[in-house]
């Protein structure tokens, strides 16, 4: 599995981009990368890794059994393009599913980055053996990633109502999606 990165992609405006675990090297980049992240889209992360602090102890216990962290980099100047990642647990009453989040960085939106670490990312699960993928939106502010996601068979599972507040206090839905893993690869 994690033998098989890097991986090489090109977005829909012909940049070459390669897939591949985070390493601690990549501090600078991802404190970078974070910055660059809206307000808005700061306030929802779950794990708020645009903290430096919070990030440096990450890196520091970097466990790819636990979380397994995708970055795309722009291969022309090492930028950080977009980070996924993949929680997995040890527990093996939950250890057949998985929780992926992804963040494309602003400027290197819709040009198919997202999708094609999603359906990394499915395909990495099928090798670790994972039976069903899960991710969790923001209703009414992560609906474009409700929307990708459905493009890559991801379905509605259900809303947990006013799961989420947003930083003015109001009141948000968390839209669960699950994709199930069939045994054979044949989405690329
Ligand atoms: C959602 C996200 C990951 C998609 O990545 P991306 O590289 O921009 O998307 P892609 O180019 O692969 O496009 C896939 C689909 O996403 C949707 N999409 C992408 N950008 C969009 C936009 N600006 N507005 C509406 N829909 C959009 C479309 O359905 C698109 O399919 P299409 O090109 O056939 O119309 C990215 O926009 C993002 O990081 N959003 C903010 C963070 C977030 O919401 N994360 C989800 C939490 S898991």
């Amino acid at each position: 599995m994690l033998k098989d990165y890097p991986k090489a992609i090109v977005t829909k405006d012909g940049d070459s981009v390669l897939l591949r675990p985070v390493t601690v090297e990549d501090e600078e980049a991802l404190n970078e990368f974070f910055s660059e992240i809206s307000d808005q889209e700061q306030w929802f992360l779950r794990e708020k890794l645009n903290d430096p602090k919070i990030l440096h102890e990450s890196l520091k216990k970097l466990n790819y059994k636990r979380t397994l962290p995708i970055v795309a980099v722009r291969e022309k100047d090492g930028k950080i393009v977009a980070n996924l990642r993949l929680h997995l647990s040890l527990a093996p009453s939950i250890g057949h599913v998985a929780h992926l989040r992804v963040m494309v960085h602003p400027d290197f939106r819709s040009l198919k980055i997202g999708s094609w670490m999603i359906l990394d990312c499915v395909k990495t699960a099928m090798d670790m053996g994972l039976e069903k993928l899960f991710a969790e939106f923001v209703a009414g502010a992560e609906d474009s990633a409700i929307g990708a996601a459905l493009k890559l068979d991801f379905r509605h599972e259900g809303s947990l109502k006013d799961y989420i507040k947003d930083k003015h206090g109001g009141y948000r839905d968390l839209v669960i999606m699950s994709r199930d893993l069939q045994s054979k690869w044949s989405d690329f």
